[in-house]
């Protein structure tokens, strides 16, 4: 591809962190790893933050952590990655799918309250692309129907709302750090969370379920638990990207808002909108367009690789409605998403001129 999706951000200074882990014969969970999610914690503002694997596995453990069972039932957009959806159904709960507000592509807030019944027992919804939340609409229902709310902030590290970063709002938040994403370890997720207790557990819950506090020594095992720990040699390479967060955030956002004027001169496109008192962190620039998939297909044969936005769910043979699976409406929003949403190439270096060239090419049709 002439102008690809992503572009990694791999620097020497990297290489080095990763050759000097490798050099200490540390290659498991250690002091780079621990280095990492106290630097993670602190730049997003929160009381407590875990590295684990993936963001998957991070949702997994937080509805794990909250007693998510069989018979429960879990709120979660339609527009998402499966992963949102597949987590709750695996737990053996039933996932119900509720609509979007295709403007937003975040979840429909009434749509949300209106799927509440006796049965439901957590809120999944997502701050897609980096898209915060409306945390203020979204805490007065968690409230209202005192029900916990798990964010898959998969795509919203760096995103803040009301001056915050994205990762405090939430019971417990969850972020991803693939190589899609704006901060990356290569595969990895990070669990953030006010609650002391709840942190605890979830270090528990990674860790082999051994206890939070006591020495190696005396190894205490209190519950069940799992692997999520992660390499000192990606949390190497997560400390180095880190370091430069801030700078490759302005970039994506000043890359997104030269897109939006440009793009919002085509006739036919549409821009989607960030959430009122919200700062987006444009893991995806998206534009919302007519005949898409043509246009997919007609600017990826000129060597530029745009893409769709995400997935929506109900449109997916895993999620039909069945006992693991209830669409609470039609779905309107989030078909429309999944039929115009259409990415854009981004990444720290991409240049006026390439930028000039996706939106000829998108233009031409
Ligand atoms: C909204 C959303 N949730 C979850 C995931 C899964 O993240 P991971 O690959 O870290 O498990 C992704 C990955 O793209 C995502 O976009």
């Amino acid at each position: 591809m002439k102008i690809p999706l992503i572009k990694l951000y791999i620097t020497e200074g990297m290489k080095r962190r990763v050759g000097e882990v490798l050099d200490s014969g540390m290659l498991t969970e250690g002091k780079v790893t621990a280095a990492f999610e106290t630097g993670c914690r602190d730049y997003l503002g929160v009381s407590h933050c875990l590295a684990v694997t993936s963001c998957t596995a991070g949702i997994e453990a937080a509805l794990r952590c909250l007693g998510i069972t069989a018979g429960d039932e879990v709120i979660v957009p339609d527009y998402t990655y499966p992963a949102t959806a597949s987590v709750p159904m695996l737990l053996g709960a039933t996932v119900v799918l509720v609509d979007i507000d295709p403007q937003t592509m975040l979840i429909d807030y009434d749509a949300m309250e209106a799927a509440i019944t006796p049965r439901t027992k957590a809120l999944v919804p997502v701050s897609l692309f980096g898209n915060p939340l409306d945390y203020d609409r979204l805490t007065a229902i968690s409230h209202r129907y005192d029900l916990p709310v798990v964010e898959d902030a998969a795509c919203a590290f760096g995103a803040s709302y009301r001056g915050r970063r994205v990762g405090g709002f939430a019971d417990i938040s969850v972020f991803s750090l693939h190589p899609r994403k704006f901060i990356t370890t290569g595969e990895g997720g990070l669990i953030t969370a006010e609650r002391k207790e709840y942190r605890d557990w979830l270090w528990s819950y990674k860790h082999f379920g051994l206890a939070a506090t006591g020495s190696r020594e005396a190894a205490r095992f209190i519950m069940p638990g799992t692997n999520y720990k992660m390499s000192d040699l990606l949390a190497a390479v997560g400390l180095e990207q880190l370091a430069v967060a801030e700078e490759l955030l302005s970039r994506r956002q000043e890359l997104a808002a030269r897109y939006h004027d440009l793009c919002g001169r085509i006739p036919g496109f549409e821009l989607p909108q960030t959430t009122p008192n919200g700062v987006h962190s444009y893991q995806t620039c998206c534009v919302m367009v007519p005949e898409r998939d043509r246009l997919l297909t007609r600017v990826r044969q000129q060597g530029i690789e745009v893409q769709i936005g995400t997935y929506c769910l109900h449109r997916q043979p895993a999620f039909q409605p069945g006992p693991r699976c209830r669409w609470a409406d039609a779905l309107a929003g989030s078909a429309e998403a999944g039929d115009r949403c259409l990415a854009l190439p981004l990444f720290h270096d991409l240049t006026d001129a390439e930028q000039d060239a996706v939106v000829a090419a998108i233009g031409r049709g």
